[in-house]
């Protein structure tokens, strides 16, 4: 059935993203662990979830929080042991909660023995697995690339008298793909950990496993260091397709996994059914944050925060163009929000002085398309960024790359309230359970600081009341997999009610419009046509029902009509 995602199960799979190093440290060391990830296992059977995406766990010197990973045959220290895997594996499956991890294809850390081995031998089988270049002339580097992490692509290995490419931090050597060894050592990962139990992989930078090996100069704006960012070098390019159909071919495709690639913003999504078509597609779902930025807060430096306003017809265009490619096309679709590298959506796109309503809002209005819903850690209780005071703070390699860069073109104080919108490290801080010191998160100094509107948003207290966000998170989970909420949900008929309405966000299933959602994205009244009186209201933010149709701000409704 068209719509349906090639693996059934996905059809009523409500998906959770754990940043391993935050969720819960039963050790005391500031940092999250596996042992706190299973303990919560009965927390999040409670809420509905059956599938967690954990970012990685993997050994790694945590330059990139993980990202940056030095042996993949080994959990990190810092998260626990090896047979804790197993163990997480296992009372999750009990919980029928299915476990995928983060596996990084692109890069490994420095630290990795392959490039250890790589820079002490230039004949050595490592060698191949990373990209090398000479300098041009006066040793310059090879090209005028600049990655993602604001730095140039390429970096000086004094051992080699070479230099190696990286797209991300420059403790992050990219792999080179074109080597069929390299991509043998993959398979053997993937294959290692797929037998382990271990139920899919979300697919890290999967768009960038292929460079333009001419490295010929980028042409485009340069930057004060004579950089330009052209992310068609080392995006989306066509070798990637034919990577990824051999890794299909020789791991996944012979298991019952979900696989899910980041393609990064680069990418349409109709280019995407390259990677997640449903005839030959080499992996099942991708994330691409085409709705992640509809407030311009990315363009934003100069704006005050009430300058800053979510683009209503940014984000709908946006769901329904990856809707209408996907549905027929793909082998399915995933929704979320945000993730750990964007600020949390609630400061984005709801409002802290409406917390409880637009954390509602916003569940509500994914949970019911089409797709397979990714919900970040903390967004069921209603976390928001914390406001940061000083540079240092900002502890992400990204964002601190941003600000050497940008420190003598703009005021700290306008550093700071940019990076507090945008940066990584607002979706990263740990989770709040309860009001105790540091949320209940750790006995230890955490590695990040905690939000301290803790006392009020956690866990606990969510849990003692009624009207909570996460009872009524807990509720709608439940109708999402009501069967005939997910047949509405999973049919030809999606649409919008007054799509050009820039503040509501409203729309329908349904041939005869028979399940309906609508959302007042606004902290004001707004008023809306809609006749809800031949609906039954199964979801709603606020206490008392007016049959007026003006909404309340981040006022929500979940209607399914009357048979
Ligand atoms: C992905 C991850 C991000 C990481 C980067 C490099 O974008 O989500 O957190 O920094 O890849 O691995």
């Amino acid at each position: 059935m068209l719509g349906m995602n090639s693996k059934d199960w996905l059809n009523s799979t409500i998906g959770y993203i754990i940043y391993p190093s935050s969720y819960l440290d039963t050790d005391g060391d500031g940092l999250g662990d596996l042992k706190g990830i299973i303990q919560k296992l009965d927390y999040l059977q409670y809420l509905g979830i059956n599938l967690v995406w954990i970012c990685p766990i993997f050994k790694s010197p945590m330059d990139d929080y993980g990202y940056d990973v030095s042996d993949f045959e080994h959990i990190n220290p810092l998260f626990g042991k090896d047979e804790d895997l197993i163990t997480l594996l296992n009372e999750a499956h009990k919980r029928d909660i299915k476990i995928v991890i983060d596996f990084v294809l692109n890069h490994t850390s420095k630290e990795h023995i392959w490039y250890k081995k790589a820079i002490e031998d230039r004949n050595s089988e490592e060698y191949g697995y990373y990209i090398f270049k000479k300098g041009k002339e006066n040793n310059l580097p090879p090209s005028n690339w600049k990655g993602f992490f604001s730095t140039s692509t390429w970096e000086y290995e004094p051992k080699l008298d070479e230099y190696f490419f990286h797209c991300f931090s420059k403790t992050m050597p990219d792999l080179n793909w074109a080597n069929e060894k390299l991509r043998e050592k993959i398979y053997q990962i993937a294959k290692k950990y797929l037998d382990l139990g271990v139920d899919g992989f979300r697919l890290d930078a999967v768009a960038h496993l292929a460079k333009d090996l001419s490295f010929s100069d980028a042409v485009g704006e340069k930057d004060e260091n004579g950089l330009v960012f052209d992310a068609s070098k080392f995006s989306n390019r066509e070798e990637i397709y034919h990577y990824l159909d051999l890794l299909n071919e020789n791991v996944f495709s012979k298991y019952d996994i979900v696989t899910v690639g980041e393609v990064g913003g680069s990418i349409s999504a109709q280019e995407s059914l390259r990677y997640n078509n449903k005839e030959n597609g080499p992996i099942d779902l991708v994330f691409n944050f085409d709705t992640a930025w509809c407030n311009g807060a990315y363009a934003s430096i100069e704006k005050a925060d009430d300058e800053i306003k979510t683009d209503l017809i940014c984000l709908k265009n946006g769901f329904m163009r990856w809707w209408s490619t996907c549905y027929k096309d793909a082998k399915g679709l995933a929704l979320y929000w945000n993730n750990h590298d964007h600020p949390r959506v609630l400061s984005q796109y709801g409002s802290i002085k409406y917390r409880k309503e637009s954390a509602k809002a916003l569940i509500t209005t994914l949970l019911f398309m089409y797709g397979v819903p990714f919900i970040h850690y903390g967004d069921e209780i209603g976390m928001s960024n914390t406001l940061y005071t000083s540079l240092d703070d900002f502890k992400d390699v990204s964002a601190q790359n941003f600000i050497l860069e940008n420190k003598h073109k703009f005021s700290e104080e306008k550093m700071i309230r940019f990076l507090n919108r945008t940066a990584r490290v607002s979706g990263r801080t740990p989770m709040q359970w309860d009001d105790s010191e540091n949320a209940g998160f750790s006995k230890g100094t955490p590695h990040l600081k905690i939000n301290p509107n803790y006392k009020d948003v956690n866990v606990a207290s969510n849990l003692k009341d009624e009207d909570s966000i996460l009872h009524y998170f807990r509720s709608a989970i439940a109708l999402r997999k009501e069967k005939t909420i997910e047949s509405f949900v999973h049919d030809a008929y999606f649409q919008y009610i007054d799509y050009e309405n820039e503040d509501v966000f409203a729309y329908s299933h349904g041939k005869n419009q028979e399940l309906v959602v609508i959302a007042n994205f606004r902290d004001h009244e707004v008023n809306f046509n809609f006749d809800k009186t031949k609906y039954e209201v199964k979801l709603h933010n606020y206490s008392d029902d007016k049959n007026s149709m003006t909404l309340r701000p981040f006022e929500v409704y979940l209607l399914i009509k009357k048979i």
